[in-house]
């Protein structure tokens, strides 16, 4: 038998993360790299994630079900990281088998029972915090998010294995609902009804019952009988709790960071994969230095058909940021580095990149900073921009020059090896380095 390194060298865990703020095209890139996986694991966030798949029926955006889906090998599986809206998932199952998908939970999906639930409660809060921000507002997906990990480290969450457990989960219900009624009574919200709460989420309960288990326990074993595991990453580098763009966040650890905690999986070497877009995308408020606020950034827009996978919010745009890019790549461990949607950059001539901040004081910075990101000058790199259509090449040394330059600079300012080019929408639509 190999020692075990050998068997992490030969199996290594996957991890796929996206690099600035979501919608980096994590779902194309994971339906593509589970084709050669066991395990396709979600550690983070909820259904505040929007990964869309390209399928031969059209369309697919997933919420909560991981990306691997579709390969009927793959064990997809909602680890303890995520916030579950059980609802809300029960419904996209039917959903994705309403459009031919297998979904078999217990067999190709598996749940945490240690993942947290999020209830109306918790989107009530969400969007009621929202509209009291007024100006100060983060742009949330209203999905309830913020306030199921909040009441989690509150300790008075609900985690998928209570569903199974009536009177646990009653006696948690009756709990959280007397201390958020406190609350909303005094702030104008309507009460909780802890018996219509319940009824709703035991039913629930029993139709994701075969699913829910001790998904940490599983992918151990799995890790230690040396399967492949893939770790699906949701939102971004920037959007992370503690590392990104505070308080213009989500509220998980978005980055590497959350891919032991939001599994169960023990810490060990992992291949991890940063996926950034050609150019740079953002929903939602906070900084952003390379936003176009211009016409250039209304092109890019249509050009990259660039409207939230969860919500339909017109995405932000803006050029490369080769100083955001290299701190996240940094941050997560990425070496590797997949650029998405080179294909959209056709016709932008000259590209720009920003390849340092100027600060207030006129000093260049040094490092990505924690404050005053609004305040940072940009500077840019000018480069000549292609005009050819991308979206069959498959090689890249058949890429346009200017193409090819591009990469090598992003490479270059990032110090990240470009090793996946994505070309267009489509799993088959990639260039291998
Ligand atoms: P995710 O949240 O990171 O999975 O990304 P989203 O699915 O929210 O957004 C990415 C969008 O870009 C989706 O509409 C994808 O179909 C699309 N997409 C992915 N890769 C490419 C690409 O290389 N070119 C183009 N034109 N579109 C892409
Ligand atoms: P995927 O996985 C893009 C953003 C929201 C908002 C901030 C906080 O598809 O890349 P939240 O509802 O999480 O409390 O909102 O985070 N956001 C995302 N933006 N892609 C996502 O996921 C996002 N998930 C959250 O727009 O700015
Ligand atoms: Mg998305």
């Amino acid at each position: 038998m190999l020692p075990p390194f050998f068997v992490a060298k030969l199996m290594p865990t996957t991890c796929v993360v996206g690099i600035l703020w979501g919608d980096e095209g994590k779902g194309k890139v994971i339906d593509f790299l589970a084709a050669d996986a066991d395990y396709v694991v979600r550690f983070g966030g909820g259904h505040n994630a929007g990964h869309t798949l390209i399928l031969s029926s059209g369309k697919c955006v997933l919420h909560l079900v991981p990306s691997g889906i579709v390969h009927r090998h793959v064990v997809n599986v909602i680890g303890n990281g995520v916030v579950v809206d059980p609802i809300h998932l029960v419904n996209e199952i039917q959903r994705l088998r309403d459009r031919g998908l297998t979904v078999d939970p217990g067999r190709n999906l598996l749940v945490s029972e240690r993942a947290h639930v999020i209830l109306e409660a918790h989107r009530i809060q969400d969007q009621w915090a929202e509209q009291a921000r007024g100006k100060g507002r983060i742009g949330t997906t209203g999905r309830g998010i913020g306030p199921a990990y909040a009441d989690r480290c509150s300790r008075i969450g609900l985690r998928m294995g209570d569903l199974l457990r009536k009177d646990l989960l009653k006696a948690g219900l009756l709990r959280l609902c007397a201390e958020k009624n406190a609350m909303f009574t005094a702030i104008g919200l309507k009460a909780l009804d802890a018996n219509l709460l319940f009824d709703l989420l035991t039913t629930a309960g029993e139709q994701l019952r075969p699913a829910i288990c001790d998904a940490g326990g599983v992918l151990r074993a799995a890790h230690q009988a040396g399967k492949r595991v893939l770790l699906e990453g949701a939102q971004g580098c920037l959007l992370d709790v503690e590392h990104g763009t505070y308080p213009y966040v989500t509220s998980s650890h978005a980055s590497t960071g959350g891919a032991f905690s939001g599994t169960g999986l023990p810490p060990h070497a992992m291949r991890v994969i940063g996926i950034a877009k050609a150019y740079a995308t953002r929903v939602g408020e906070g900084p952003f230095p390379s936003e176009l606020t211009n016409d250039i950034g209304d092109r890019l827009r249509i050009a990259g058909n660039e409207f939230g996978s969860t919500t339909g919010r017109p995405r932000r745009c803006g050029w490369f940021d080769a100083v955001a890019v290299r701190y996240s790549g940094e941050l997560s461990g990425a070496r590797e580095l997949t650029v998405t949607n080179l294909d959209v950059l056709r016709g932008f001539d000259p590209l720009q990149v920003v390849t340092g901040y100027r600060l207030a004081d006129g000093t260049m910075a040094t490092t990505f900073p924690a404050f005053d990101l609004e305040s940072v000058q940009p500077v840019f790199q000018t480069l000549p921009g292609f005009h050819e259509d991308l979206r069959e090449i498959r090689k890249f040394d058949q890429l346009p020059l200017a193409a090819r330059r591009y990469i090598e600079f992003l490479e270059q300012q990032t110090r990240m090896a470009v090793t996946t080019i994505s070309v267009g929408p489509e799993r088959d639509q990639v260039i291998l380095r």
